[in-house]
């Protein structure tokens, strides 16, 4: 599978603290590649520079072929670099589907406009229902996003992601407070999303990330110090020093 995203000699540093060093990554077509580590190894502070809300001290990242290094958030997205919106993407008053819709529209179409136009408009539900159909919320789609479980609204806010058509999406922590049924919900969604774009997923939850990654970088103190497929990892003693037994 050919590499979508490619980051070489990425430096990040605040103060004292350097949250990425020398960190190498790469996402393939249709993979997910997931990035594991202890609190503030600096797996947030890589999705930001990948995304673009932070400037790398040093480093250059590749995207579909071009350097993006210097690209603001808005032209990566545009590009095809997506990453899961914040909770406040979601409008609360809206339904799940004039929210889906809404997202369609804002990309088909490069502009925000009322939602009135956009319920009006059979194609944009269709193309967000089957985006919904596609993470098994179709069931949920008049249900006001404000009524949802926290782990629905977490698959909501990917159903808004994936209505950009990303190529590579990056995703911090999609687990993170989910109670343990929905979570499963979130995986099988996650894993049926291999092989139609590539993933960039940092997540906590060791026995997910093993069940569903197809390769894993390990940060500590924003070193990699170990990148492999499952397996490698696993049985990695460096890997299992850094987390003390965690696995
Ligand atoms: N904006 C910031 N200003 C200062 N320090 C930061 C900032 N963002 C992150 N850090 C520091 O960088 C390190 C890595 O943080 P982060 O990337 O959030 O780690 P993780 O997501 O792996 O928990 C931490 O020591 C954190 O305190
Ligand atoms: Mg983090």
């Amino acid at each position: 599978m050919s590499t979508l995203l490619l980051a070489r000699g990425l430096w990040k540093r605040f103060g004292a603290v350097v949250a990425a060093a020398d960190v190498d990554i790469e996402v393939r077509a249709g993979e997910i590649h997931a990035v594991i580590g202890p609190n503030g190894a600096g797996k947030s502070t890589l999705l930001a520079l990948l995304a673009g809300e932070l400037r790398p001290d040093a480093g250059r990242i590749l995207f579909d072929g071009r350097d993006v290094s210097r690209l603001p958030v808005h032209k990566r997205a545009r590009l095809g670099l997506g990453r899961t919106f914040q909770v406040s993407s979601v409008i609360s008053s809206f339904t799940v589907l004039e929210n889906v819709a809404t997202a369609v529209q804002a990309r088909s179409r490069g502009i925000v406009r009322l939602l009135r136009e956009a319920a009006d408009d059979a194609e944009l539900n269709d193309r967000a229902r089957r985006i919904l159909t596609r993470l098994s919320l179709g069931d949920a789609e008049d249900r006001r996003a404000s009524d949802l479980s926290h782990g629905e609204r977490r698959l909501l806010e990917l159903a808004l992601a994936l209505a950009q058509e990303p190529k590579v999406l990056l995703l911090d922590e999609p687990l993170a407070g989910v109670a343990p049924g929905e979570s499963e919900r979130l995986l099988d969604v996650l894993r049926s999303t291999r092989g139609t774009l590539g993933m960039l997923l940092v997540e906590h939850d060791m026995q997910a990330v093993f069940r569903i990654a197809d390769r894993i970088t390990v940060l500590v103190y924003g070193r990699c110090i170990a990148s492999g497929p499952p397996e490698t990892i696993r049985s990695d003693l460096a890997v299992r020093e850094a987390y003390l037994g965690d696995f």
